[in-house]
């Protein structure tokens, strides 16, 4: 699971972008799910203002709405699917025919859940944009929600039907039921995108990451998926222990770890070549926003807790030059968690990306804070 850390609603837009960007680029026939809610739209802001600057196309995806409310026709302002008619679809070249969500006005509510498992069954998403709810649902999984789940009625909480009135005029308005899509289902896409901002996030994010093992938050669902990049800005990230790895990584950075962690430089077994100029000046989208990779336990623990750690620091020999920062450069930090049980390390990597302005350095070092 990677973790990109952003300082506004802009770059959160900008980040998550560059993943779609990069979906389409490898395969402009993708099939995208589709998020609703507040968190998504600077994302589908850039997406449409991409497309008017750019002319990027999705006239050949297939777009896969996660849930609709029961009761709500698709014309009616708090529909998902006029939220998503009038945040994105129209706003991009998508063909009206290849946009699917659940019907919420079907006469037959169960009959429209299998016929929609079976449409997610057969299109596969090749990236699945989330939101996360307070209490850590995903699309409408709410807490319990067993994780093998496919497209199914769900009843709303109070929590969430309260955190959804606007638009409604009060919670009592919001529809007790919905449509949604299953957890199995939403593991099911080759790469998820979810995104989270503001405070109120913050313990849900905490407890998809490091909460109980068990279904209370269904968020923590998506840490045994393969592909995960979670977008959060620093208020839903307030609970991550961010600081604390942030600082192992710079630790590492450093050329006199703190004792007791002992750092080895490596001599690099041959010479790599120092990062391209016209990499650093690619613009953002274009170029994999990573710079520095550090590895550290998954409980955030200080290094110096793990009596057999070491630090492996391979430094290229191009030297540091520190030249006066650009108004809009980003530097990224990513601090690696390696799973702690041997089973687990076979999962993909937790990674935190940090943004960062400032020092810009040439060249590129790696290093890893490893030995649990
Ligand atoms: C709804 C949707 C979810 C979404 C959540 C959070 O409940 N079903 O898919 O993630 O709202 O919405 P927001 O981003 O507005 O906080």
């Amino acid at each position: 699971m990677r973790f990109a850390i952003v300082k506004s609603a802009a770059e959160l837009g900008e980040r998550a972008f560059y993943e779609i960007k990069c979906v389409l680029k490898a395969k402009p026939d993708a099939v995208i799910g589709f998020a609703t809610g507040r968190t998504p739209l600077p994302l589908y802001e850039k997406m449409a203002a991409d497309h008017a600057k750019n002319g990027t196309s999705y006239k050949r995806v297939t777009a896969i709405n996660l849930d609709e409310y029961v009761g709500v026709e698709a014309k009616d302002k708090n529909s998902f699917a006029r939220f998503m008619k009038d945040n994105l679809f129209s706003k991009i070249d998508i063909d009206p025919a290849n946009t699917n969500i659940p019907n919420g006005m079907a006469e037959d509510l169960e009959a429209e859940c299998v016929r929609y498992a079976k449409f997610v069954a057969e299109h596969p998403a090749d990236i699945q944009i989330l939101g996360i709810g307070a209490n850590g649902h995903i699309a409408f999984n709410e807490p319990y929600t067993k994780y093998d789940t496919t497209t199914h009625i769900a009843l709303l909480t109070a929590k969430t039907r309260s955190d959804n009135a606007e638009g409604f005029g009060s919670p009592a308005a919001v529809p007790s039921y919905a449509l949604t899509m299953g957890i199995k289902e939403i593991l099911s896409a080759k790469k998820i995108l979810m995104l989270a901002s503001g405070e109120g996030k913050a313990e849900a994010i905490y407890n998809m990451l490091q909460g109980r093992d068990d279904t209370s938050c269904p968020a923590a669902a998506l840490r045994s998926h393969p592909d995960v990049t979670v977008v959060l800005d620093e208020a839903a990230a307030k609970y991550l222990a961010f600081d604390e790895w942030a600082k192992i990584a710079r630790t590492a950075e450093s050329a006199a770890p703190a004792a007791p962690v002992t750092a080895e430089k490596e001599p690099p077994a041959a010479p790599v070549a120092p990062a391209k100029e016209e990499e650093a000046a690619a613009p953002a989208e274009e170029t994999a926003p990573v710079a520095e990779v550090a590895e550290v336990a998954e409980d955030g623990a200080p290094a110096e807790d793990k009596p057999e750690e070491t630090v492996e620091e391979t430094v290229e020999e191009a030297p540091v030059e520190e030249t006066a920062p650009a108004e809009d450069e980003k530097v990224y930090l990513e601090a690696e968690i390696i799973e702690d049980d041997e089973a687990e390390e076979e999962s993909a990597p937790i990674v935190i990306e940090e943004p960062t302005r400032g020092k810009k350095k040439k060249g590129r070092k790696n290093k890893t804070l490893s030995g649990v």
